[in-house]
């Protein structure tokens, strides 16, 4: 088993509350897999591999693979729950592999690396053998848009500095440019809403958004974070609650692209 410290994550998880209570990340990851293809044989990266629940699957295929993220929280639960698997820390920004992959595989991880995501781009080209291939899912353009407005609403409303939301949610033609600007043909891209129940989250938004914008609330004064999320929840109710619960506004960007 490989463990290597690079960069340490600017976002701090909680991964055993997030593996816990947002499974269902890993487990919308399934199709992705299966456009990844992956052969017996095959070294493969996976790149935001969280606690490394599909970087266990992709391995259970008889391929050689290694999970990176960003978090040495995430990576320590990966280790713990997957025995006998590779795991590094490594920003996807800035990364370099000594003997290159078949296929990089990402779900659910770019958004987060939006600060430059051609240096990312970049770093999984470097990380290909020629002909190798990219098999990603993000959050597309409008990801979550009723969830941050409601947001964006309530800080306003409490006299907050409005929050720098930590993701990148590009459109198809965006990605699409970025990725044949870097040498890939892009195979397919496909572009969905995808609404997601938040099965484990008994007070919807206001749990999502503890665990996935958990950073932005850190400015926030200790006294202000319930009424606050109260009323994010009251805001976000109208388009995310149903009768059956909450569900997110998941928009997906799903592409195959080959390195040429
Ligand atoms: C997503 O998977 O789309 C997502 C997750 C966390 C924050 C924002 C978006």
């Amino acid at each position: 088993m490989a463990l290597r410290y690079d960069t340490p994550s600017l976002m701090r998880w909680n991964a055993r509350a997030y593996d816990s209570s947002f499974g269902y990340v890993s487990a919308h990851g399934a199709p992705l897999i299966e456009l990844l293809d992956p052969r017996p044989g095959e070294r493969i990266l996976d790149l935001g591999c969280g606690t490394g629940v599909l970087t266990a699957d992709i391995a259970a295929r008889g391929t050689t693979v290694m999970g990176m993220d960003g978090s040495a929280a995430m990576i320590e639960v990966a280790i713990s729950q997957h025995p006998g698997l590779d795991f590094m820390v490594g920003e996807g920004a800035n990364f370099g592999v000594s003997i290159p992959y078949d296929a990089v595989f990402s779900n659910a991880a770019l958004h987060w690396m939006g600060r430059d995501p051609d240096s990312v781009i970049r770093c999984v080209r470097s990380a290909l053998t020629p002909g190798g291939r990219f098999v990603a899912e993000m959050g597309g353009a409008g990801n979550c848009a009723a969830l941050t407005s409601a947001m964006l609403t309530a800080w306003r409303e409490y006299g907050l500095p409005e929050p720098e939301l930590p993701w990148y949610f590009p459109s198809p033609a965006e990605y699409a440019v970025r990725l044949e600007r870097c040498g890939f043909t892009v195979r397919l891209l496909e572009y969905f809403d995808r609404p997601t129940p938040l099965d484990e989250c008994p007070n919807g938004a206001a749990d999502w958004v503890r665990v996935f914008a958990g950073s932005l609330l850190e400015g926030v004064p200790p006294a202000t974070v319930e009424p606050l999320l109260r009323r994010v929840n009251e805001l976000a109710a109208p388009a995310l609650r149903r009768e059956s619960g909450w569900v997110a506004d998941y928009v997906r960007l799903r592409f195959a692209a080959v390195l040429a």
